[in-house]
């Protein structure tokens, strides 16, 4: 397969819930050893076209691409498959809280392979080590701050080797400082792995520093899919605002949800 073949596509993509159309049309390709960064406001979007990347969500019409696999039509035990190629950092971590960490990222191994645990316990190793938390197997999620929570998420998400890690709000929660080091990790990682990633954040300049290419979701709608250095430079006013975080301009505090205007 060539480089330039996506890893996923997004054709068509409407998703509703109820009447109102969350997506509306939504086409996306995202390519192998891409950094995707999905920019929108709160509420437009961005988790839910994570989890329908994952298969969690299905499309209300248009098609989810997995290489060649449609998300949006496997079975439950394909799906499963295509899951564990997939890693995922989760908003707020996300871990366990009663269990230590070594019991956090032994899960996706338990749930999805048979490996002994001797084996388990050397991956567990060694994912820690390459996000920096070496040593820290009998921690609590309780015992660690929030940089230390996500590093262990991190690890967690690459457990099984994926192909493609997917991050919801990867600094949402945490100090700027602390934000640009797990950035630097996102982008150190996926860069020493060869992995995939789709971050998904509404803070620019996280956004800024992680990407190599950019997407914006404004409602429904993709309404830039550029370079980075692109979007700095963009025309759109609402891009613009976004990126500026002018509180004049198109984007409202979201008083009118974007199904009053739809057609
Ligand atoms: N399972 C669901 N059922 C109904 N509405 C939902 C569901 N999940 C999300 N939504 C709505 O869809 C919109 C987009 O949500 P989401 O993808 O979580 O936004 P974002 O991650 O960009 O903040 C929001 O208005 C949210 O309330
Ligand atoms: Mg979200």
């Amino acid at each position: 397969m060539s480089a330039a073949t996506p890893l996923i596509q997004l054709k068509d993509v409407v998703l509703k819930f109820g009447d109102r159309p969350v997506l509306d049309g939504i086409n996306l390709a995202v390519r192998p050893r891409d950094r995707l960064v999905i920019m929108g406001q709160s509420g437009s979007g961005k988790s839910t076209m994570l989890r329908l990347i994952l298969g969690i969500l299905k499309p209300t019409r248009g098609e989810v691409l997995y290489r060649h696999l449609r998300v949006n039509r496997l079975s439950r035990s394909k799906l499963n498959r295509l899951r564990s190629r997939i890693g995922m950092v989760y908003q707020y971590s996300a871990l366990i809280s009663s269990l230590t960490v070594r019991e956090n990222l032994a899960l996706p191994l338990e749930e999805l392979t048979r490996k002994p645990e001797r084996e388990i316990d050397a991956m567990i190793e060694e994912k820690l080590a390459m996000v920096g938390m070496s040593g820290t197997e009998d921690k609590l999620p309780s015992e660690l701050s929030g940089g230390m929570r996500k590093r262990i998420s991190l690890a967690r998400a690459l457990m099984l080797d994926p192909e493609l890690i997917l991050f919801d709000e990867p600094s949402a929660g945490l100090d700027p400082v602390i934000s640009s080091v797990i950035d630097e990790l996102i982008i150190n990682l996926t860069e020493q792995t060869n992995t995939t990633s789709v971050v998904v954040t509404h803070e620019m300049d996280s956004a800024f520093r992680v990407a190599t290419r950019m997407a914006m979701l404004f409602e429904g709608k993709i309404i830039q899919d550029d370079l980075p250095e692109n979007f700095k430079e963009s025309t759109n006013p609402i891009v613009r605002q976004f990126v500026t975080g002018e509180v004049e301009g198109p984007i409202t505090e979201g008083i009118t949800s974007h199904a009053d205007h739809s057609k």
